[in-house]
């Protein structure tokens, strides 16, 4: 499903346009998920472990827009994909269909102005709407802006993954398993 358009205004007046990403949007869904992941090491990629190939994100965007409950909460400013948020069923079978995964990233200089937050709300709401009864996300142990931002949003912090990540220095990161569970 797509949601409905509507528009985030940044503290400095800016507009951003909030709609769900098609498989029109591949290129620009790749170059997002490539710059965030080249931005931080919060993100599953690093650069080192090649381009994405944007006719397999096509075929993602395709079967999104195509479900009756997933979605894309994805951002613009003008024509650039700034902020990107996918809300997916865990699993399609009987005892999983209560639960959705969620994952998000927003460019850098987009980040710290409200916009997570705002997304985050949508997607919430959405996932309701759509007969979700809980998100879960996982979260690096050292990511203190995305922890807060999902605490104040709801969701808790239920478990962690010792050493899922290892970064490209040899230190390790944890990941912290959260959960809004909707009640
Ligand atoms: C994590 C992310 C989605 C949050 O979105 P955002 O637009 O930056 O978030 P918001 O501006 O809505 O909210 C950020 C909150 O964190 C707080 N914050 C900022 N830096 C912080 C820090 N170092 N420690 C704790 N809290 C911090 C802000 O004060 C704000 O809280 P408030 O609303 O209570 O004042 C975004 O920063 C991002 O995509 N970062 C890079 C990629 C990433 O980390 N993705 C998440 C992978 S799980």
């Amino acid at each position: 499903m797509r949601i409905k358009e509507q528009k985030y205004i940044l503290p400095d007046g800016r507009e951003i346009t909030i709609k769900s990403a098609g498989p029109e949007d591949a290129l620009k869904v790749k170059l997002h998920r490539e710059a965030t992941a080249a931005e931080t090491h919060f993100m599953a990629r690093e650069p080192e472990d090649g381009e994405l190939n944007p006719g397999k994100i096509a075929e993602g965007l395709i079967s999104v827009a195509e479900s009756e409950r997933d979605f894309m909460v994805s951002a613009y400013i003008g024509d650039e994909l700034i902020g990107d948020l996918g809300v997916t069923l865990v699993r399609p079978h009987i005892k999983y269909l209560h639960r959705a995964y969620l994952g998000m990233s927003i460019r850098q200089s987009y980040t710290g102005m409200g916009l997570g937050s705002f997304m985050m709300k949508l997607a919430l709401d959405q996932a309701k709407a759509n007969g979700f009864e809980q998100v879960e996300l996982g979260v690096y142990s050292d990511n203190d802006r995305a922890r807060h931002m999902y605490k104040k949003m709801g969701f808790k912090e239920y478990g962690m993954n010792p050493r899922a990540f290892k970064l490209k220095d040899g230190t390790y990161r944890d990941e912290i398993i959260m959960a809004n569970i909707f009640e």
